[in-house]
């Protein structure tokens, strides 16, 4: 038997950060992918095959005619704990024992906000109770397994990423409580990824790069803390930004929707969460003729090299066009619907 998850990225429109402070957040699900796939493995155990995670790669020492790998695996292991811990969840919480292949295919962008982590904790969860034959289709279920997931491997998480891998379509968050919009429609996104810190990046800052948006929560909260009057106001106008950017997705208005995510972009730089990275590149796209542009999720670290994620709205029959601007500045760019659907299981007989 062959089982095969898929299940979609994420990316927050609006509200990011003040959401952490009990205001609404809008996301989505886009049309960017990640699957597992579990098949039967006559020896036991669990032989784990991870292909083609666009930012995450082995570094190659081409000494000779022979290419060492120099990336210690140690490291490499990192890029799959969400897997690791995902397995061991499942054999404590429902009594799983092996005897599979994982495979597992993404074209989610590690640590660059679109919800990989939560994505690849959905579709093993998914895949595997399938398998076991634990799957009774209750989506609440599973997505508080992958949650549970999640923060086992990084201390907290919030509800959002594994929501929207499950579910798709549109979620409002509010006061850690999430709420699935049916009535938004699908509208086009040009996504442009920071993601040139990973190679050749040292055993230390890959731990910081895991533990960016921690770390960015965290200078938000002093920034806040500092400046609490101050800070009420910015994110009491977010929480009005998210209830704007509904009515105007819900009435198909994209040219509000963009000046919108302008706004929305100044309260993040207010934050201190945008490097001059993904500055440039909001900035770029909303001279080559975006409707609105906005960083998205925690944001970057100037240290880390900015990496993060843009995202852009074309006007209408200008995605492509946007996108190729957008390319120049070797941002990994990429032509993307919202509304995407959540998980789909398929089964093959092999
Ligand atoms: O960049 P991401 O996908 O980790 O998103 C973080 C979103 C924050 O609002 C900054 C934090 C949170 O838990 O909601």
């Amino acid at each position: 038997m062959r089982i095969i998850a898929s299940v979609p990225a994420k990316v927050i429109l609006f509200g990011e950060h003040f959401v952490v402070y009990g205001k609404r957040a809008l996301a989505t699900a886009l049309n960017l992918r990640l699957n597992v796939e579990v098949s039967d493995r006559a020896e036991g155990g669990y032989q784990l095959n991870v292909e083609n995670i666009p930012s995450f790669g082995l570094q190659m020492e081409l000494t000779g005619t022979k290419a060492q790998p120099f990336i210690d695996y140690e490291q490499a292991s990192r890029a799959i704990v969400y897997i690791r811990y995902a397995i061991r969840y499942l054999e404590r919480m429902y009594g799983i024992d092996g005897g599979v292949v994982i495979r597992v295919r993404s074209d989610i962008p590690l640590s660059a906000g679109l919800g990989s982590s939560a994505a690849a904790s959905v579709a093993t969860i998914a895949a595997l109770k399938r398998y076991f034959g634990l799957w009774n289709g209750d989506l609440e279920e599973l997505r508080e397994d992958a949650h549970n997931v999640e923060k086992a491997v990084q201390g907290s998480a919030s509800p959002t990423d594994t929501a929207i891998s499950t579910y798709g379509g549109y979620v409002l968050i509010e006061g850690g409580e999430v709420e699935r919009l049916y009535d938004l429609p699908a509208i086009d996104l040009v996504t442009g990824t920071i993601c040139s810190i990973p190679l050749g990046i040292g055993p230390e800052q890959l731990d910081e790069l895991r533990l960016k948006t921690r770390k960015l929560v965290e200078n938000v909260k002093a920034r806040k803390e500092a400046f609490s009057g101050v800070f009420e106001h910015i994110a009491s106008a977010a929480d009005a930004l998210t209830e704007e950017a509904i009515a105007a997705l819900r009435h198909h208005d994209l040219s509000g929707l963009g000046c919108l995510m302008n706004i929305n972009q100044g309260l993040l730089d207010s934050l201190g969460v945008v490097p001059r990275q993904l500055s440039e590149l909001v900035k770029l796209a909303q001279e080559s003729g975006a409707l609105g542009a906005k960083v998205t999720g925690a944001g970057g670290l100037a240290e880390l090299g900015g990496t993060g994620t843009v995202i852009a709205l074309p006007s209408a029959g200008q995605s492509y066009k946007l996108a190729i601007a957008m390319g120049l500045t070797g941002a990994l760019v990429r032509n993307l619907k919202t509304n995407a659907e959540g998980l789909v299981i398929e089964e093959e007989p092999v």
